[in-house]
Order: structure tokens, then sequence, then C-alpha cells
């Protein structure tokens, strides 16, 4: 098992930008939902008082816990759980729980299983923002986590689709450089992400009765060019940091940086586009 190199503080240091797909996934869930009930059957919701009111929510990679928040109280849902792999992100987390809110450790793919094997209570809505792409394999997780969804429930998830900014290209040039390439073992890291149109035609084979998957560019202003290295440092780089010696990753970012910059335009504010992939289901 590599550390744990999310870092709370990074990452938020671009909240406000981070946060706006998380409220443009937020504004597909529709309000009345199924309720899952303890014993695995859904009923209707009649749909009376709160926006998704007596939901119950999972929301996988959930971070620091801040939109897991937003989430529940938006929902008014009876019962929220985060769920994240990361101890560092949870700490950050479990002071915001109470109230139906709650946060667990665990990995997705293994909380995806349950999910199919009938373990975990069924959910309404099954939410993730900026998380899936870390994991691999999305046919058979859709399987698992449609598995886990009560009748009428929703599924609502937001990936990045950036892979083919100089962002996301020149860090995997860098580990294919030695002498990162024998220090990460050969490690590249790819987003194993689908095409709209192949989750599309998953969430359809999955008998969804109901879907909307699009592609949105959201346009960041960054004070600077600069700024570009320091959000990514929040990411998609933790993935080479953890892999990495002290020394090497400090290397691998000089590396990094001087690649990059010439590549960005010089101007402030910088404008960084950054395309987002959002699906939507219901069943
Ligand atoms: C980019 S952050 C997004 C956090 C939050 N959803 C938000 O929008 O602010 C990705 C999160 O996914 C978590 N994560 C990555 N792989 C995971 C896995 N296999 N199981 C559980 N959590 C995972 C990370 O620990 C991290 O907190």
């Amino acid at each position: 098992m590599t550390a744990d190199t999310w870092n709370p503080d990074q990452y938020q240091r671009f909240k406000d930008e981070r946060s706006r797909p998380f409220y443009e996934l937020l504004a597909l869930i529709q309000p009345s939902a199924a309720r899952a009930d303890e014993t695995g059957k859904g009923s209707a919701d009649a749909g009376s008082g709160a926006h998704g009111a007596g939901m119950r929510v999972v929301d996988l990679g959930c971070g620091t816990g801040e939109l897991t928040r937003e989430l529940h109280r938006h929902l008014g849902a009876r019962e929220t759980v985060g769920l994240d792999s990361s101890s560092a992100m949870l700490s950050r987390a479990a002071p915001l729980a109470g109230g139906g809110l709650s946060f667990q450790e665990g990995d997705i793919p293994s909380f995806a299983q349950r999910l199919a094997a009938g373990d975990e209570a069924p959910f309404d809505l099954i939410f993730s923002n900026a998380a899936l792409q870390w994991v691999d394999d999305h046919p058979p997780l859709l399987v698992n986590l449609t598995a886990g969804l009560a009748p009428g429930g929703q599924l609502a998830v937001q990936v990045p689709g950036n892979a083919d900014h100089a962002s996301h290209v020149v860090a995997a040039e860098v580990a294919q450089e030695e002498p990162f390439h024998t220090a990460l073992g050969g490690h590249v890291r790819r987003f194993p992400i689908l095409t709209p149109e192949g989750y599309a035609a998953s969430l359809d084979r999955l008998g969804f009765a109901e879907q909307h998957v699009r592609l949105q560019v959201f346009g960041h202003y960054l004070g600077a060019r600069d700024d570009v290295v320091e959000w990514v440092k929040g990411t998609l780089l933790t993935d080479y940091q953890k892999r990495l010696s002290p020394d090497l990753w400090d290397a691998f970012l000089d590396r990094y940086r001087a690649r990059l910059l010439p590549q960005l335009e010089d101007s402030r504010p910088f404008f960084y586009p950054f395309k987002r992939l959002l699906f939507w289901a219901r069943r």
C-alpha cells in the first residue's frame, strides 16, 4: 500500500473553482426519489417537503466532506454517508458529521462490491464528485453501483476529462523520463474514464429509465500560469508524489514545471479551461 499523499490544504487552494462542477452535478438530481428502507426494498417517496427529503445517500470519494455536507443539507437527506480512502481527508471531514451525516474510511471498488452483494442497504442516491477517475474499470464498477440503488434511485457522477491538456500530458511525459521512469517502476497515471457516449451506452445497458450525460468546459481564472502547477499538485501529482522519495519528488516537480510553463500562455490572470464529464441516471 502506498502512502496517503492527499493534502487537504493543497486540495482546498482552489476550493471555489473545484466546487463549481459539484453544483452543476447537484442540479441534476431530481427531487422526488424512491426511499430506500432498512430492509432493502424501496418505496415511492410522495415528494412532499424538502428536495430529496428522506433520501439515503452515499458520496464516494468525499474528500474533506464540505461538499458532502452541502449535498446532505441541500437534499434534506435522511442519511448521507461520505466514503473516502484517505485518512488525511477524512480527518478534515470528521468534525462535520452529525444530523444524519457520517463519514467512513473505505475503498470505492470494495464498497461497490459490497453493494452488489447486498451487504449494504440500498441507496436512493449514489453520488461522486471528482473521485471515480481514480478507480479502474468503470463498466463493472457501474454494474455494482447500479445494484446498490433502490428502485427509482439515482446515480450522479462527475469526473475530470482533462487528460489531453498540457498540465496532464506533461506529467505523463516526465514520468517516462529517467530517473523517474525507473523509480516509478514504469507507472504512468492514466485516468480510465469512458467517453461521454460510452457512459451513455453503459447506463442504457444497465436499464436506467432516464439519463443525462454531458461534457462541460469549466473556465478557471488563475492568478498566473504557475498556479496550474499548484492546482495539479493537489490532485494528479499526488499519485507521483506517493511513489517517489522526497528528493526525487522535488526533482520531478522541478522538471514538470520547467517543461510545462513554456507551453502555457504567460498571461495574468491565466485562463485554465478544464473539461469535465457529468453523468446522471435514474432507475
Ligand atoms: C479530487 S478529491 C474529491 C473530493 C470531493 N469529492 C470533492 O469534490 O471535493 C478525490 C478524493 O477521492 C478519494 N479517493 C481516490 N481513490 C479512492 C478510492 N479508491 N476509494 C475511496 N476514495 C478514493 C481521495 O482520497 C480524495 O479524497
